[in-house]
Formats: C-alpha cells, sequence, structure tokens
C-alpha cells in the first residue's frame, strides 16, 4: 500500500497527539508534533530576552533556530539547538505565549516550510491547526479532533500532575479557552476544519476507541 499523509487538526488537548502517535506507531509513519515546534521557536524568543509581542526580533531570531526531533525511551524527544528541551517546551510560561508567536507570520511561513520538508514523501501522521488546511492540503486523510473544553480541561490537568506540574483545573480550563480563541482568531492559517476533513468528538471517547475511528477512515 502506497505511504500517505495524514493531517489531524484541532483545538487544544483534544487527544491530537496521542492518537496521532498510535497511528503513525502502528502504520510505521513518522510521527511529527507541529505544536512542538511552535514551543520550540517561543521557548527560544524567552531564553534570548525578546518580547513575543516584537515580531521583528522573533523574526530575525528563526534562522538561528535549530528543532530536532529524536525518538527517546519514554517517547518522542525535542531538541532546540541541539539541547533537549522536551519538559522546558511544555511548562506554562511557554504554553501561554505560543498563541502569540504562532500568529506572526514570519514564524508561520519558516515553519510550515519545515513541516512540509518533512512530509514531502508521505507516510508521515503530522498534527496541528493548519495541517489539513495549510501544510499538507493534499494529505490523503484529514481529521479534525474536537471534545468539550471541560473534558480537554480534565485531560490536560491529568496529563501535568503525571508530569509533575502542578496547576489549578479552572486557571487550566481559562488558559485553553484563551489559547482557542487566539488560535482560532488569528489572521494568518486560523484553526479551522478543512472542508475535506472528517470531524471526530473524542468526548467520552477512549483513546483505542478514537484510534479505531480514525483508522476507519484511513482505509474507507
Ligand atoms: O499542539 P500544541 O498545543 O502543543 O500547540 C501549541 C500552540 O502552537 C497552539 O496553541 C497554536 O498556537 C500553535 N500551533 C499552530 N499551528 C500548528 C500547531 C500548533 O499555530 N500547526
Amino acid at each position: 500500500m502506497n505511504k500517505i499523509s495524514i493531517a489531524i487538526d484541532g483545538p487544544a488537548s483534544a487527544g491530537k497527539s496521542t492518537v496521532a502517535k498510535i497511528l503513525a506507531k502502528k502504520m510505521c509513519y513518522i510521527y511529527l508534533d507541529t505544536g512542538a515546534m511552535y514551543r520550540a521557536v517561543t521557548l527560544a524568543v524567552l531564553n534570548n530576552g525578546i518580547s513575543p509581542e516584537k515580531a521583528d526580533e522573533v523574526a530575525a531570531l528563526l534562522p538561528s533556530i535549530e528543532i530536532g526531533f529524536e525518538q527517546g525511551k519514554n517517547g518522542q524527544l525535542v531538541f532546540l539547538n541541539g539541547a533537549d528541551v522536551t519538559e522546558a517546551v511544555r511548562q506554562p510560561e511557554v504554553t501561554n505565549n505560543v498563541s502569540q508567536i504562532a500568529a506572526q507570520e514570519a514564524v508561520r511561513v519558516d515553519l510550515v516550510k519545515r513541516q512540509q520538508e518533512y512530509g514531502k514523501h508521505g507516510g508521515i501522521v503530522m498534527d496541528g491547526r493548519d495541517i489539513g488546511t495549510a501544510v499538507l492540503p493534499n494529505a490523503e486523510v484529514k481529521i479534525f479532533l474536537v471534545a468539550s473544553v471541560e473534558e480537554r480541561a480534565e485531560r490536560r490537568y491529568q496529563e501535568n500532575i503525571s508530569k509533575g506540574i502542578m496547576t489549578d483545573f479552572e486557571t487550566l480550563k481559562k488558559e485553553i479557552e484563551e489559547r482557542d480563541f487566539k488560535d482560532t482568531t488569528r489572521e494568518i492559517s486560523p484553526l479551522v476544519q478543512a472542508d475535506d476533513a472528517v470531524k471526530i468528538d473524542t468526548t467520552g471517547m477512549s483513546i483505542e476507541d478514537v484510534v479505531n475511528a480514525i483508522e476507519n477512515v484511513v482505509n474507507a
């Protein structure tokens, strides 16, 4: 069977990366977490003492930012200029600034180009916000994953606890809503369901059920 491209988009904490990783492993495909790339740029901006709203300074930093991925013992590792930043990119300071960085044209142009390079031979599962609409508009399979904000906040809350990051549930819910608002209302490539994407509401569904639902679309 030909190696296809699978685009998985949706709002924050809808379970995209969890199911994308499982699917990629089952199909022996590459998995690309594009959110981690926007997070790595955000971390680089903060580490360099640049204010996230200074788009010119952010743009000037981009050529010096090298982002890499490696398979670790407990999952995929994210590297920024050779340093392991897997945990650092999940810290609240990065999470709360990433949407502002991701709304900037220079950042999107640069990262979309890098993502298309990863995807040019197919055999990839990519998750993000604009994969089906901008990064891989010709992807054979496009999925739009959604879930209620309560469920998404609960998932992120449990995930944070397991990583030792302590957060208040209501604060987390508010942050998710704010990030969704910024991601859906930005001018360039806002989060929107592609016309040819299949929408799956994962509220109340197990991870296995979601993976099965996507496999059904792949095999249809
Ligand atoms: O998927 P994750 O929650 O890690 O993404 C972090 C942020 O990166 C999103 O809230 C969004 O602002 C941005 N993003 C994006 N386009 C993508 C992936 C992520 O704008 N393809």
